[in-house]
């Protein structure tokens, strides 16, 4: 979209009827009046008066002649880019499928009668090929990744894996939760170190993940054609504090009911959809219908916030979560593998090519 077509280089500019047009020397009135006559949209060489006052004008006023042909050859230049661009915008748009937001989401098929074709069809595919089958290997040097995106992974499996485990020893109820918690840590064999590991886990988490964020931002990596997977990763973002908060009120101590507390009270203030947020009186909103008690399955954190919470935490969010993940990787390999510096030869490689 912002390629520049070849006919319409710097010191080229089409004339009104597509005709190529020399550019104008300002000393010379005959170039200004060619100007002028395609600023008035008569074509070059027609037999078309240009109009007596304009040339008039521009003959009497010699001193700002020179700057007036370079405002009126400048304007005209930008004016006729403007108006290429909005065309090829406009072409885009009949056809979907060449708009970038369309290719920055969706795969670009290939064509499959060439055989060459074919196989890049197969290669390119990670249902057919897992693996890439070309990696560029500066792209996946700790220097380049941190290693975040792997480390936020395997600590989601850690979680995953932990938190089954502590599925077998926890009760969601107000009686038993917090009792869960003390048999877990004074009881359970290893039943301390199980429960450290899904929690510093989960701290961690959150903390890769924004490290992760820091150096796709820093190497530039949401840039074309990764937007796509940028706005995933935005989506795995929100999901990994929403498993954090979740997991928050889980053991049923002060903290976790206050931060839980506090929380939820914020949801009241969303607009239109809590009841004292911008809007949502309005909208019909109050304390007992309003996306607050939603969350809380009443109007106070109580028993129903704290199944509630157990099953976004242990089924909602995960499920969700790696179905995003997925697609996430899915688009690294699409998007052509991690972006990536330019790739450098090693030492040995150039001996090799000297010889
Ligand atoms: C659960 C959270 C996430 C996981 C498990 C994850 C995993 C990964 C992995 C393994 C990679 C390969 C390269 C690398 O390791 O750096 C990657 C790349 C990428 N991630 Fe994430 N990610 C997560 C969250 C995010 C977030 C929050 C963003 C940004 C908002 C993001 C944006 C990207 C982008 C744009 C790439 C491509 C980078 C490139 O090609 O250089 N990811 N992710």
């Amino acid at each position: 979209m912002d390629s520049e077509r070849p006919d319409e280089k710097e010191g080229q500019p089409k004339a009104g009827n597509g005709a190529p047009q020399k550019p104008a020397d300002p000393n010379d009135p005959e170039g200004i009046k060619s100007l002028l006559r395609a600023a008035s949209g008569v074509p070059a060489g027609s037999r078309k008066a240009v109009p007596a006052e304009t040339t008039a004008a521009a003959t009497t006023e010699e001193g700002g002649r020179a700057s007036t042909a370079d405002f009126i050859s400048k304007t005209r230049k930008q004016g006729l880019a403007l108006k290429d661009r909005a065309i090829q915008e406009a072409e885009t748009y009949k056809d979907p499928q060449q708009t970038q937001l369309w290719k920055s989401i969706f795969r670009v098929s290939h064509d499959r009668s060439d055989p060459r074709n074919r196989s890049l069809a197969i290669l390119s595919n990670v249902f057919l090929h897992l693996h890439p089958a070309k990696i560029n290997r500066d792209a996946v040097r700790y220097g380049f990744t941190w290693g975040m995106g792997g480390i936020t992974f395997y600590l989601f499996i850690v979680l995953t894996f932990t938190g089954v485990l502590l599925m077998f020893y926890y009760h969601p109820t107000k009686v038993q939760a917090f009792r869960d918690i003390l048999y877990l840590e004074h009881d359970v064999p290893f039943g301390k170190l199980l429960r450290n590991m899904h929690r510093w886990a989960a701290h961690l988490m959150v903390i890769t993940t924004w490290l992760h964020m820091f150096r796709v931002v820093l190497t530039g990596s949401y840039k074309r054609p990764r937007e796509f997977n940028w706005c995933v990763g935005v989506v795995l973002l929100v999901l990994t504090l929403l498993l954090s908060f979740t997991g928050y009120l889980l053991p049923d101590d002060q903290l976790g009911f206050w931060a839980v507390t506090v929380g939820t009270n914020m949801a009241r203030a969303t607009p239109m959809f809590g009841s004292e947020g911008p809007f949502g009186p309005q909208l019909g909103m109050t304390p007992y219908n309003d996306v607050r008690f939603g969350l809380l399955g009443g109007s106070i954190v109580d028993a129903n916030a704290l199944l509630r919470s157990y099953i976004w935490h242990c089924i909602g969010i995960p499920l969700v979560a790696s179905i995003f993940m997925a697609v996430h990787f899915w688009r690294i390999r699409k998007d052509g593998g991690i972006s990536g510096p330019a790739p450098v030869m090693l030492e040995a490689e150039m001996k090799a090519t000297k010889k």
